[in-house]
């Protein structure tokens, strides 16, 4: 959700600060601020992006400050409601990322205690409570306030009385603290900070930190000092650049072949004893949010059979509304952030359910890695356009080689099927990139569809969650309404909306869908819907009933997700790209979505 920076050291504060927040924006972009302290407050916050903070930003003298990037949950993005807040006294400067749930009830007692509010936003609670229970020391003043929050927060403070020093908590929300020589650093996640430093301390949840340039202290909501030692990150600055693509996504479509191989090394099947695993569960439950949630649907078939387990998938939002438990299940939360709310919510109730739980994630130490009992950890790198596209495929991949896996484990899967499925998925990466090198044919397409208002995207089994996939990437980058369906469901209902004004890109490979989604595809051309179907090279059939047809290289069945996938996050992005949107920042979304 929102993005938070705090510098506190030597250098201008300001020119780290706006660095950072360039580096937050696919965090959250509708409004931004800064707060740098210098015996007094110095503030500018507006609504829009960076881009627009910059180009108001007066010279700003100063050592310490915080800045914020907004996702609006309370109140829209104008000037009063961008962060930072102040307290009455304009003393002290605050932050937020995340929802202050009891926001209500706090502003009508802090109304009637005579404060003025000035925004909409559930944040400014915080900093009028702060001010009340202000008596010469910040951190003490965030103690006494966090007791009287409820909800998910990542918050950052100064006083313009205290010199150097900001203040951070943490309940659920990220915050991260990066050690420097002579300068500390506070960031809502790593890549803001990671130019200056690789030393990081994660916050854990309900933990306050003090930072000035040369101590960092932290202590836990009752107010009892914490130890915890730096950890050195492993991520580069440079995987944060565009490399020379115009944009993130289309950067990171094309890094795929690479992660691809990274996430099957790091799954270690390309060693004899990478098959064994300690996992036999009786059942499956996938839960997971948007794209993870579509990876783990195509899980759920690999799953059934490959290791025979029964799986279901589950929004992670609505896991907590359900309350069968089969025996001996394992819960499998995927996420490519490792901090999504939904999800780690879910995940927490299934621990205190008393199951077994492994999460699926990408980076490394967030929040979910550290409560599982198993993870399965992706190797897609920082991935920043908002669109989930190469962290998406590499969950397909640690799918495919954890129900290989538990295959193996169950002995229903065995050991030359495993090595022969391996040796397939090692031959992925040069498959995605024949996909990539035939990129023309699909920029052209996208020409033509760039004119609909509205698609649909056919699949079966497997490739059903494929083509929600293709919807959702479709319809969050390029504006234009698209809905996935599986093949056989059109003629209950959606036949009704499809005519010549509807392109339709319908997934028929060479599978046991194949002749079915034939079928779909004449349905759906008698009603004067424009085809475009994908399918197996040499298929010679599928041009006599589609419009037009992009091929992918023949793999296993349970592999073609990732391939089709792939044409479809092209397809997504060139359409987009036709129609000018801001493709790495799509409207109303953020990167990682940490509140419920
Ligand atoms: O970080 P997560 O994988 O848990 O995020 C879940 C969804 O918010 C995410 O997959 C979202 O749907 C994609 N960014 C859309 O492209």
């Amino acid at each position: 959700m929102c993005g938070i920076i705090g510098y506190t050291g030597n250098r201008q504060a300001r020119d780290v600060i706006i660095s950072g927040l360039k580096r937050l924006e696919y965090r959250g972009y509708d409004s931004a601020g800064i707060v740098i302290g210098n015996g007094s407050i110095q503030l500018v916050k507006d609504k829009g992006g960076m881009a627009n903070l910059e180009s108001i930003l007066p010279e700003m003298k100063g050592q310490y400050g915080i800045g914020h990037t907004r996702w609006a949950t309370h109140g829209p993005p104008l000037k009063k409601n961008s962060h930072p807040h102040l307290d009455c006294k304009e003393e002290i400067a605050l932050i937020h990322n995340g929802i202050i749930e009891n926001n209500m009830a706090l502003r009508e007692e802090l109304i009637q205690r005579g404060h003025k509010f000035k925004s909409d936003t559930d944040t400014e609670v915080i900093v009028h409570l702060l001010e009340e229970l202000y008596h010469g020391n910040l951190e003490e003043a965030i103690l006494k306030t966090v007791a009287r929050l409820e909800g998910s927060y990542a918050i950052a403070a100064i006083h313009a009385k205290e010199k150097g020093k900001i203040v951070g908590a943490r309940n659920i929300s990220p915050l991260v603290v990066g050690i420097g020589k002579k300068e500390n650093f506070l960031a809502s996640d790593v890549p803001a900070i990671l130019e200056y430093t690789d030393r990081m301390i994660y916050l854990l949840d309900e933990e306050i930190v003090t930072l000035l340039k040369d101590e960092v202290k932290i202590m836990d909501f009752q107010g009892k000092p914490v130890k915890r030692n730096w950890q050195k990150v492993e991520m580069n600055i440079e995987g944060a650049e565009k490399s020379g693509y115009e944009h993130f996504m289309l950067k990171e479509i094309f890094e795929q072949p690479d992660v691809i191989m990274d996430t099957f090394i790091g799954a270690n099947l390309n060693t004899e004893n990478g098959y064994s695993l300690n996992l036999k569960p009786d059942t499956i439950k996938i839960i997971a949010c948007g794209t993870s949630y579509h990876a783990g649907y195509v899980g759920k078939y690999m799953f059934e059979e490959f290791a025979h387990v029964p799986t279901t998938v589950e929004i992670a939002s609505e896991y907590r509304f359900s309350s069968i438990t089969t025996s001996n299940p394992l819960i499998i939360g995927v996420s490519q952030s490792g901090e999504t709310s939904d999800t780690l919510v879910a995940l927490r109730i299934a621990k205190k359910r008393g199951l077994n739980t492994l999460g699926i994630v990408n980076i490394v130490g967030s929040t979910i890695t550290r409560e599982v009992d198993h993870v399965f950890y992706t190797r897609a790198g920082l991935e920043v356009g908002v669109a989930a596209t190469k962290t998406y495929i590499t969950q397909l991949i640690a799918l495919l080689a954890l129900a290989i896996k538990i295959g193996v484990a169950k002995e229903t899967l065995g050991i030359d099927d495993a090595r022969y499925l391996s040796n397939q998925l090692r031959k992925l990466p040069k498959h995605v990139r024949t996909i990539l090198d035939g990129s023309e044919q699909i920029i052209q397409l996208a020409e033509e569809i760039s004119k609909s208002k509205s698609m649909f995207f056919l699949g079966r089994n497997m490739n059903f969650p494929v083509a929600l996939e293709g919807a959702l990437k479709m319809k969050e980058i390029s504006y234009i309404h698209a809905e996935g369906y599986p093949g056989g469901e059109l003629k209950h209902g959606p036949l009704a909306l499809v005519t010549k004004e509807t392109p339709v890109i319908a997934i028929a490979v060479k599978d046991q869908t194949y002749e079915k989604m034939l079928g779909n595809i004449g349905e759906v051309s008698a009603r004067g819907a424009t085809v475009i179907g994908i399918g197996t090279e040499g298929d010679t059939e599928l041009p006599k009933y589609a419009d037009h047809v992009i091929y992918i290289p023949k793999v296993p069945p349970l592999f073609t997700p990732v391939l089709v996938s792939v044409v479809m996050q092209l397809l997504a992005y060139h359409v987009a790209n036709v129609l000018g949107c801001e493709i790495d920042k799509p409207r109303h979304l953020a990167k990682s979505v940490t509140v419920e």
